[in-house]
């Protein structure tokens, strides 16, 4: 197939400047097409090798020829620009909400309240999914994509372009003929199943999950790294546009959109009301089967120039309405309630039900917040209660039906005693919640603090999840960090579930992560309100434990950035003498609890030297090559930066690492090559 001038590729060099532009010219358009065939008409192509093959011609010649990089290129995709503030941009027209309609007849009325004001006229509707994510508008001259804004306050937003590039689907060059100046508005959401991996992601790292993929799209537009926001596969949808000489049926300017090239949002009509009924009525059941969200339907007067004599109160559209789908509810039996001791101590009750189905999946529990929610919905046991899946994940109870409530039911008191290890539960002042104050030995907590002791940005012990943590500490194995350090193989062994050579890769990754440096070491100590910054502030201050021991509450304080409550918080721990014991213990088993030891052993034919791993190699582990880098005095890096020397590349390795060191012209390298730097094997 002979889309473009696809002349085979030249090798890059012996190509003149002419022919490396026309050479790039074609392979924008090639590859701007498959992406419309895949995002707009999702139809595609090709397969994902041959894009990816010409997507590298593509950057290969961006980087023998930097002056020919054009802003459109799909190469521009993958981020790289890191804002330290977005500018804020006042939109040219506001960008107005809607007002809702929560029921068919609200939706009637909307339609009287036109009738009134042009009694003589009809016109027709369109109905659109009313997409849950967060809107957005983006300007285009002469065909190429020059600002997107967030909607900010309506008035003002923030000018967050370098995300938006990112963003697939929004087309970086317009397609066909076009007016010179055009503004596009729409919605950039999440795929659930994108939502899902990133959150599943979050939780390996330990960082807080999303609530859903609207607040996982908005926390994603935020982020100041472009490269990262372009890991989160942002979609986009238009819904509206603005330009000299569209046609008047907005019908037909979606249409044109998707000309253009933009995904467009599900559009229905022109048609009248009693149609655009249906479709909502079609849709309730519908929307559960789509793979994104949406959270109702929205109904606009299709004609232009219609919308113009209706006009807008300074908050919505007359002409537009959303119809919300009443939050999907379903009636089920509480069984039980059941009390979960979380890291910190806070007791969070949990509602056992008797499995229903809702929104197309199965509740068989759901979350009661904390012990004011129970005296709120004044729960006894049995008890027959009403749930809900609004926008978030997790259901909740929203009400209990007294009428079916049997006459033997009891009211619920929750306990006052912790459920896991009995000790009385504490209500800090002023908060809802009640902890169990036994940090130190009650279980979920301690693993809690085990599980973020050898979570990544800690102690980075791979292979040792929540579930092994637990059987380890149940067997009475491992109680604290210390004991981890003396574990064997044989110990594991005994705990279920290992394929084969686990427990020694285990063993392995445990030894290895005695190479991590002090502050990460302090940071994986899981003191209260010290973090991974706080940690390396406190290294940087105090280059051994014993110095930050020594140290007195006001000296650490007057550490920038720390302040108060950290300083006070880490003499508390240090002063703990249990705590100081597993310090001394931990010591002794070889973790890093000085700087200076770390920087000793920066000498050697990597000193000076940053380099990171990305893909497997068979046989090695990343940890083992980690430490290698580190004992020949390299330090290892936390991502790909300009400060990057070498990118350890095996198989299998990630693409945006790839990329972004390709684009920072990092050199990259294989294990023997790096072996070969050393000077001496790794084994
Ligand atoms: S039209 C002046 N169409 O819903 C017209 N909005 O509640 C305003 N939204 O801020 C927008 N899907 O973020 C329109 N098909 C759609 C939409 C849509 C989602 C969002 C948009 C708006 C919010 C208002």
């Amino acid at each position: 197939m002979d889309l473009f001038s696809a002349t085979p590729p030249r090798s890059i060099d012996t190509l003149t400047p002419e022919e490396a532009a026309q050479r790039i010219e074609a392979l924008i358009r090639e590859i701007t097409d498959y992406d419309y065939r895949y995002y707009v008409l999702a139809q595609p192509i090709i397969p994902d090798s041959e894009y990816d093959r010409l997507v590298a011609e593509l950057r290969a010649l961006e980087e023998r020829f930097p002056e020919l990089r054009r802003p459109d290129s799909p190469t521009q995709r993958v981020g790289g620009t890191v804002t330290k503030e977005f500018p804020v941009v006042v939109h040219r027209r506001p960008m107005l909400s809607l007002d809702n309609a929560y029921s068919i007849e609200e939706l009637y009325d909307f339609e009287q309240r036109l009738k009134r004001l042009l009694p003589d006229k009809d016109w027709l509707y369109i109905a659109q999914h009313k997409i849950d994510g967060v809107a957005v508008s983006l300007h285009y001259e002469k065909g190429l994509f020059v600002q997107g804004v967030t909607r900010g306050d309506g008035v003002q937003g923030d000018d967050i372009t370098p995300n938006l590039r990112t963003v697939r689907g929004i087309p970086l060059r317009l397609r066909g003929t076009f007016p010179a100046e055009i503004e596009v508005r729409g919605e950039v959401y999440m795929l659930r199943a994108d939502f899902e991996q990133l959150n599943r992601e979050r939780e390996e790292i330990g960082e807080p999950l999303f609530m859903n993929p609207r607040n996982a799209t908005a926390g994603s537009l935020k982020l100041q790294d472009s490269t990262e926001v372009a890991r989160r596969g942002l979609r986009f949808f238009a819904y509206f546009a603005e330009a000299k000489g569209l046609p008047d049926s907005d019908a037909q300017v979606m249409q044109q959109l998707r000309e253009w090239g933009f995904p467009v949002v599900e559009t229905f009509g022109p048609a009248p009301l009693p149609e655009v009924v249906q479709v909502i009525q079609a849709w309730a059941e519908r929307r559960h089967g789509l793979p994104y969200d949406i959270d109702g339907i929205v109904v606009k007067v299709d004609s232009r120039a219609l919308r113009e004599t209706f006009g807008t109160t300074n908050k919505a559209p007359r002409w537009a309405i959303a119809y919300k789908y009443p939050p999907e509810q379903a009636i089920t039996e509480l069984r039980a309630i059941t009390y979960q001791v979380g890291r910190t101590g806070f007791i969070t009750p949990v509602a056992e039900l008797k499995p229903v189905r809702l929104s197309g999946t199965i509740v068989k529990r759901a979350s009661l917040y904390n012990y004011d929610e129970i005296a709120r919905l004044n729960l006894h046991l049995p008890e027959v209660v009403v749930v809900e899946k609004s926008g978030e994940i997790i259901p909740k109870v929203v009400r209990v039906l007294p009428e079916r409530r049997p006459t033997d039911a009891k009211p619920v008191i929750p306990p006052t005693t912790c459920p896991e290890c009995g000790t009385p539960l504490v209500q800090p002042e002023g908060e809802v919640g009640y902890y169990c104050p036994n940090y130190k030995h009650c279980p979920p907590q301690v693993i809690g603090r085990l599980e973020h002791f050898v979570s990544r940005k800690a102690m980075n012990i791979q292979s040792l999840g929540e579930k092994i943590l637990k059987k380890l500490y149940q067997k009475g194995l491992v109680r604290r960090f210390s004991d981890l350090y003396r574990l064997k193989p044989e110990d594991l062994i005994g705990v279920e579930g290992f394929a084969e050579k686990m427990p020694v890769k285990i063993v392995q990754n445990i030894q290895a992560s005695k190479e991590v440096p002090y502050p990460r070491v302090l940071y994986a100590l899981g003191i209260r309100h010290v973090g991974e910054a706080v940690a390396e502030k406190l290294a940087e201050a105090f280059p051994t434990v014993e110095a930050l021991k020594a140290a007195a509450e006001d000296e650490i304080a007057s550490v920038y950035t720390i302040g108060e409550t950290i300083a006070r918080s880490v003499r508390a721990y240090l002063d703990d003498p249990e705590n100081w014991e597993e310090i001394e213990r931990l010591k002794a088993v070889g973790l890093q609890f000085s700087i200076q030891k770390a920087e000793k052993k920066r000498s050697g034919p990597l000193a000076g030297k940053r380099l990171l791993v990305t893909g497997t190699f068979p046989g090695i582990s990343r940890e083992e090559i980690i430490a290698y880098i580190e004992a020949h005095g390299g330090t290892y890096a936390s991502g790909v930066s300009k400060n990057l020397d070498y990118l350890v590349v095996g198989e299998e390795a990630g693409p945006t690492k790839v990329e972004k060191a390709q684009k920072l012209g990092i050199k990259q390298i294989s294990l023997a090559e790096l072996e070969a730097l050393v000077g001496a094997p790794i084994r």
